[in-house]
């Protein structure tokens, strides 16, 4: 039976995209050709290591073994080497290293990867990395700076202790203020710290103790998620069976408020749906640049009309790269409705963008083709449109990304679902 999320994601899928179905197949995509003509490109690199699982996480992750990490080393260069005579001098303009947990492999090969990039490709840009409060002792903050990490991410996740313990994340509040402290004053560009509301019993009034405090310990940025719940993870699985502990959208919608007033009076600007970054900082953020390439186990890639994704599994990407074979799993061609829709998702979250930007990139008026969708955004004051520049209003932020969600978090569990199943899928069908 289609559910009306379904039926909906159907309908939009048609006018948005012109076909009811999107398809991942398992082909590989000829490199060359795409990569041809492509003036900048991001890298993203992946760490699938944690030193443990939370109930909650979506990411493609398993726990830490130092024999795995060290074959994972080898596997990392060898496929930097595979896209060496690709990629040639391109530039690399935005760099960014997420996981798992990037600093459980600081003392085991991070910085030897790291080398072979910086000897390989064409980096012109510092690096955005995610790190875990327990790893960051001063010791590590040190050798974290002398890697090249300008823009430090920590995830702090809540300051209560019992909201921690619901988590499962193996630190107090005290230690968690403690790694902050020693984060924003280890001399980064930016300090994100990670947050997350809407948690099981959660007041608003904890909401707002955690916000006050993170601006208090001078975080330049703040990133404050909802608890999503992924099917696939331990979490998801549980609140199927019981939905008492859900928060509903408005709830969660007045959490966000209160966050947005912490967040304004303190003078930090919002810099996307869930981020707010003290002014004249530069962003912590994932790839910043529209074409990025993916390094690691379950990475993907976005080059101009092809999107494509490593296999998750750590020891078939170690595997197929120790036998001289591309660990690519699944590749979508990008039809250009879809590559206009992708453009206007990450706009969307950003909260503003230029339609002229869109002009540019597509060499086609905006109006002509979401102005229809747009209008009434306008009149029922979700956005603002001076005619080039769109801003979206905060309620039109949160509303349009709720509309999002019901995209992505359906799409991305879905794929992720399967692809943490299955190694090579044959297709997955979105
Ligand atoms: C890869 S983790 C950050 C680095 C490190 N692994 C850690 O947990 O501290 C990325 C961030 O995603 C957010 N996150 C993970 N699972 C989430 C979920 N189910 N709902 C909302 N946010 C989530 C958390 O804020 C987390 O800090
Ligand atoms: S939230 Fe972070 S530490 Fe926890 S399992 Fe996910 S990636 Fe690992």
């Amino acid at each position: 039976m289609t559910s009306l999320g379904g039926l909906l994601r159907r309908v939009l899928r048609t006018l948005l995209l012109g076909q009811s179905q999107i398809v991942l197949h398992s082909r590989v995509p000829c490199l060359q050709d795409r990569l041809d003509g492509i003036e900048e490109l991001g890298l993203y690199l992946h760490i699938p290591f944690c030193r443990q699982i939370c109930l909650y996480c979506p990411y493609n992750k398993e726990l830490y073994r130092p024999g795995v990490a060290s074959e994972y080393v080898r596997a990392v260069k060898r496929e930097i080497d595979s896209y060496s005579p690709l990629l040639g001098q391109t530039p690399i303009t935005s760099f960014y290293i997420g996981g798992g947990t990037p600093t459980t492999m600081l003392h085991s090969g991070l910085g030897e990867i790291l080398e072979h990039v910086f000897r390989t490709f064409n980096i012109q840009c510092g690096i955005h990395m995610e790190s875990h409060p327990n790893d960051l002792s001063q010791e590590n903050l040190d050798v974290i700076t002398s890697l090249g990490v300008e823009h430090l991410s920590l995830g702090v996740e809540a300051l209560q202790d019992r909201h921690l313990r619901t988590l499962g994340r193996p630190y107090s509040a005290a230690q968690a203020r403690e790694a902050v402290e020693r984060a924003t004053a280890a001399g980064f560009e930016c300090v994100n710290a990670d947050m997350i509301f809407a948690l099981p019993g959660q007041t608003l009034n904890e909401v707002e103790q955690t916000g006050r405090e993170l601006v208090e310990l001078g975080v330049d940025q703040v990133a404050a998620y909802p608890l999503f719940t992924f099917p696939y993870t331990q979490l998801g699985r549980g609140s199927q069976a019981d939905r008492s502990n859900n928060t509903g959208v408005l709830r969660r919608r007045k959490m966000l408020r209160v966050l947005e007033r912490i967040f304004y009076a303190a003078g930090y600007e919002r810099t996307s749906v869930w981020a707010f970054t003290r002014p004249g900082v530069a962003k912590y953020c994932s790839v910043t640049v529209p074409l990025y390439l993916g390094l690691g186990a379950s990475a993907g890639s976005y080059l101009r009309d092809v999107f494509y994704l490593n296999t998750f599994q750590v020891s078939e990407y170690i595997q197929s790269l120790k036998q001289g074979r591309i660990p690519i799993a699944l590749s979508l061609e990008l039809s250009e409705p879809m590559q206009m829709a992708g453009w206007l998702y990450w706009r969307i979250y950003e909260t503003r963008f230029k339609k002229s930007d869109f002009g540019k990139r597509f060499g086609r008026p905006f109006d002509a083709i979401y102005g229809r969708y747009f209008r009434p955004l306008s009149w029922l004051g979700l956005l603002s449109d001076d005619g080039d520049e769109v801003v979206l209003s905060p309620e039109g932020a949160y509303w349009l990304h709720v509309l999002e969600d019901l995209f992505s978090l359906q799409y991305v569990g879905q794929l992720w679902g399967v692809s943490q199943r299955e190694p090579w899928p044959e297709r997955v069908a979105l």
